[in-house]
């Protein structure tokens, strides 16, 4: 026991119940503890660890919550059978890394980015710009912006990503003490900028096909300077606005003192048409599209456009830090967006993207679990028990993102969601589909337990 207490131990990265389920998962996950292995007596491995019974006693019940340890009758608590029909799988990802499956992280498949080197190779002169007064935007990336752009804007200025845009736009436009509506659940990093603003934020629930009208309609005699949302592949639901869901949002937005900043950040993987509320409002719009998705998150571009009125003091706050973005980077995106076999390439990424998320989705869904978004990286499963959902994953090797940080307000109760990058599932999508559904209904924790 002592020997066993130490591998738990040494996997032990923080002295809490979630720390100490972790370390007891990783050691199942490395094979040190295998199925059938009896753990020690709570009391026994407070005393060695030096924590308290209660706090060991949590780490057991949200383990035995995720199925991952169970009791097992006069041998004690013991480590849980691997789950049937998905133990291949654990077994062939064990010897890889401690995570083989990494699907947490929002971001795209590298292998579907498209290649640089025939565009990095043309461009064989230095590009110093004539002034540091010179137009942030090089021309020729300002005519591939355009092509595709939802609607006819006033100008458009190219930004270090979506969140660089999100971070000048908020700086320029908020004042603290405002009201910001966001889409709930919402992009963590936006709702961390929001607070970091002094900004109050409310969220307004979405459907299938967008924000919720209602909702806005509600919260209009409250004034909001400004409505956040996600046109296309909401980050985490997946969920695309509709035509007429837009037109009627900005049919209710039009003429109040309100911005709609939209974050395209799915931008050119996504299904779904380019769509802005700028169509019908452009006066009152900041569209932002990103092309980390599509065209690779290390190129850091993003562009942005708007009406003078909002656009300039994005600029000013622009033109008095880091001023431009490089020009390099932005001949690079003209090159590619240029490029046929490369708009080819970024439409067949979209389509792949599609049919990972329908493989996975489908199989949810005969497992009696919908999932309700249709575009994007990512999909937003509901679970039984959110900590034992992505600690059970995690036994096995997966990695996905609790959805608690998505939400605006702090929710009660275990029950909640994940999030799972689908777009990075390259094989076996219905194992791991099997895997997720078993993680979804994890969460039995009942007297027998304790
Ligand atoms: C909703 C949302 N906004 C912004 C970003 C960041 O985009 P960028 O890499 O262009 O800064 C992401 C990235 O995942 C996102 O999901």
């Amino acid at each position: 026991m002592r020997a066993l207490i130490s591998s738990i131990e040494e996997r032990l990265d923080a002295p809490t119940a979630k720390g100490l389920a972790q370390a007891v998962s990783r050691a199942i996950r490395d094979a040190t503890l295998l199925p059938g292995d009896q753990l020690p007596p709570i009391r026994r491995v407070a005393e060695e660890l030096m924590m308290s019974p209660t706090t060991v006693s949590a780490a057991w019940q949200l383990l035995a919550r995720s199925g991952t340890i169970r009791s097992d009758g006069r041998r004690g608590t013991t480590v849980a059978p691997t789950a049937r029909g998905g133990e291949r799988y654990t077994r062939a990802l064990r010897h890889e890394s401690p995570v083989s499956l990494d699907l947490s992280t929002g971001i795209p498949d590298s292998a579907l980015l498209p290649a640089l080197v025939p565009v990095l190779s043309a461009l064989t002169d230095p590009t110093t710009p004539s002034s540091y007064l010179d137009d942030p935007v090089l021309d020729e990336l300002r005519t591939e912006l355009t092509r595709d752009w939802p609607y006819a804007a006033d100008d458009l200025l190219v930004v270090d990503g979506a969140m660089d845009a999100l971070d000048l736009a908020t700086r320029a436009l908020l004042r603290p003490g405002d009201l910001v509506l966001v889409e709930n659940p919402g992009f963590p990093p936006l709702l961390d900028l929001l607070e970091d603003r002094g900004v109050d934020v409310v969220g307004v629930p979405l459907d299938e096909t967008g924000l919720h009208l209602d909702g806005v309609e509600a919260l209009l005699p409250r004034r909001p300077a400004a409505v956040v949302i996600q046109p296309r592949g909401q980050n985490p639901t997946g969920v695309s606005m509709s035509p007429t869901r837009a037109r009627r949002l900005a049919a209710l937005l039009k003429g109040h003192d309100c911005v709609v900043i939209e974050d395209d950040s799915s931008g050119p993987i996504s299904t779904s048409a380019p769509i802005s509320l700028g169509a019908w409002i452009p006066d009152q719009v900041l569209h932002i599209r990103s092309y980390s998705k599509s065209h690779g998150p290390d190129l850091r571009i993003a562009a942005l456009s708007g009406p003078d009125s909002l656009l300039a003091p994005v600029r000013h706050a622009r033109a008095i830090g880091q001023g431009w973005t490089s020009r390099l980077l932005q001949r690079v995106l003209a090159g590619l967006l240029r490029d046929e076999d490369c708009a080819r390439g970024i439409a067949s990424a979209g389509a792949e993207y599609a049919r990972r998320r329908e493989l996975v989705v489908g199989r949810l869904a005969e497992h009696g679990i919908d999932v309700a978004g249709t575009d994007g990286l990512n999909i937003w499963v509901p679970v039984r028990d959110e900590a034992a959902a992505v600690l059970r994953l995690a036994s096995q090797g997966i990695a996905v993102t609790p959805g608690s940080p998505f939400s605006v307000e702090r929710l009660a109760g275990p029950e909640g969601h994940v999030r799972v990058t689908t777009g990075l599932i390259r094989a076996d999508h219905l194992t791991v589909a099997d895997l997720i559904a078993e993680a979804a209904s994890a969460g039995a924790w009942t007297a027998q337990h304790r």
